[in-house]
């Protein structure tokens, strides 16, 4: 039996969803460990497509169990919206469980990250706007309130008279904000606590207990380079999702974990802020956006586009814990006469190359790729279901991506849909 976390290994929209969509089927137990509504993970399959913010993808297998773990982060009314949107496909929501320990997301907070963004010019982020940064914040500062904090008035109302002055000093007098009464919060708690109930598992230890010796398929969002800790630091989001995030996030412990598939498209996209330095601000920037549909799931944006950078990938297989890769979007090339790899940075300063990534981010425009140039296939591969079938040149590129990396690539995708997927071993 092997547990499997699956997680970006880029900066997110990696087509995380459509590989763990694939794997749940053969796994009992699927926990999302971080994150929040600022994921937007699609999965095409039936000639249907499925969008999930918070939502496990595995839900779409009848009577599987999926679990939205402690280390995410909830906002109730985009819980509500997702549910009720994957209710009217059709979708049993029956194996949905929700940790009572999950944070929840105000509506103060979403106010605060929008005010943020407006505001903070040079220091802008992108983010998306879903409270996701000060809804952890307050986590950490220990101000924040918990699902389980719904259902008990005592414990909210104690919580509250913590939080509320601290809380309502800061909306006021530092974002010019409304300040929120108690009578008020407590009236939207008791609202959420309603859209939360039928999912909330107040026994998750005796679940979690149940599962552990089934197969457990640990469900990443955003990408390790978007790790609080790891990523590209201060252009990053506020949770881990880096393979130990799944350890966190999830109530089982490291050692529960046999692989991590690190998700990674055959080109980059970062959606917000934050440097890339592989980015193609030309043609063939705006080609790869076309031919790739990269527009974000959850805010729209279009995604910045570049070649494979193999020295985040490098960084991300070591700092993530990846054990093996799932390559996406592979036929986004099939037209492509030559594609680029970038193999190391070029300090345009001193002229030193390095394949190490530079983790000051403010030094990457001193940064430039060094490429290694691979013929492409110039022939439509979304139709082909085993590697040997793949032309020369396909393969020729993944075997190079695997040297370079010094990591086997496991699975291949190549289209969106569920039946379009290449498993190696
Ligand atoms: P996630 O956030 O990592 O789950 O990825 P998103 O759902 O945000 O973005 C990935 C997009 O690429 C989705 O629209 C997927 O349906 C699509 N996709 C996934 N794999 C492939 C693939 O191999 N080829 C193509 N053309 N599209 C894919
Ligand atoms: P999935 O799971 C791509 C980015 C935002 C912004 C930064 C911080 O679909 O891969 P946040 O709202 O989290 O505070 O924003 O992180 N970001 C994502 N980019 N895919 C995601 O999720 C993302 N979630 C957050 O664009 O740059
Ligand atoms: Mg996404």
């Amino acid at each position: 039996m092997t547990n499997t976390v699956v997680l970006g290994a880029q900066w997110g929209d990696e087509g995380k969803a459509k590989i763990t969509d694939i794997l749940a089927s053969k796994a009992d137990f699927i926990i999302r460990y971080q994150g929040g509504c600022n994921a937007g993970h699609t999965v095409v399959a039936n000639n249907t497509t499925y969008k999930f913010h918070l939502v496990p993808s595995g839900i779409l297998y009848g009577g599987k169990v999926c679990f939205i773990g402690t280390g995410t982060v909830i906002y109730p009314e985009a819980f509500k919206s997702e549910t009720d949107e994957l209710k009217s496909q059709g979708v049993n929501l029956s194996g949905l469980k929700i940790s009572p320990l999950a944070s929840v997301t105000m509506p103060y907070h979403i106010e605060i990250d929008g005010y943020s963004e407006t505001h903070a010019g040079k220091g802008k982020i992108g983010t998306t706007k879903k409270g996701i940064g000060p809804t952890y914040t307050d986590k950490a500062a220990r101000i924040g309130l918990k699902i389980q904090d719904l259902y008990d008035e005592e414990t909210l109302s104690e919580k509250l008279d913590v939080i509320l002055p601290i809380k309502n000093k800061t909306l006021s007098k530092v974002y010019g904000l409304e300040e929120y009464s108690k009578e008020c919060i407590t009236e939207l708690c008791k609202k959420y606590a309603e859209i939360f109930r039928p999912y909330v598992c107040f026994n998750w230890q005796e679940l979690l207990e149940q599962h552990k010796n089934d197969r457990i398929l640990f469900e990443g969002a955003q990408g390790v380079m978007l790790d609080i800790d790891w990523g590209t630091y201060p252009f990053v989001t506020s949770s881990n999702p880096i393979g130990g995030g799944a350890a966190v996030g999830s109530g089982f412990g490291p050692k529960v974990i046999d692989e991590v598939i690190g998700v990674a498209k055959a080109y980059v996209t970062r959606v917000g802020e934050g440097p890339f330095v592989t980015e193609l601000k030309d043609e063939t920037g705006k080609e790869i956006q076309e031919t790739g549909h990269e527009f974000g799931v959850t805010t729209g944006r279009p995604r910045r586009c570049g070649w494979f950078d193999a020295v985040t990938m490098r960084y991300a297989v070591q700092v993530g814990g990846i054990t093996k890769i799932a390559l996406t979007k592979l036929d986004v090339f099939d037209k492509f006469d030559e594609i680029e790899i970038c193999t190391a940075y070029k300090d345009t300063r001193t002229g030193e190359i390095t394949k190490y990534y530079p983790t000051d981010v403010y030094t990457h425009k001193y940064f430039e790729p060094v490429y290694e140039t691979m013929p492409g296939w110039k022939t439509d591969i979304t139709g082909i279901k085993e590697f040997d079938k793949l032309p020369e040149n396909t393969k020729k590129y993944i075997k190079r991506l695997e040297e370079i990396l010094n990591t086997p690539i496991s699975i291949v995708s190549v289209g969106p849909d569920r039946v379009q997927t290449i498993f190696r071993d």
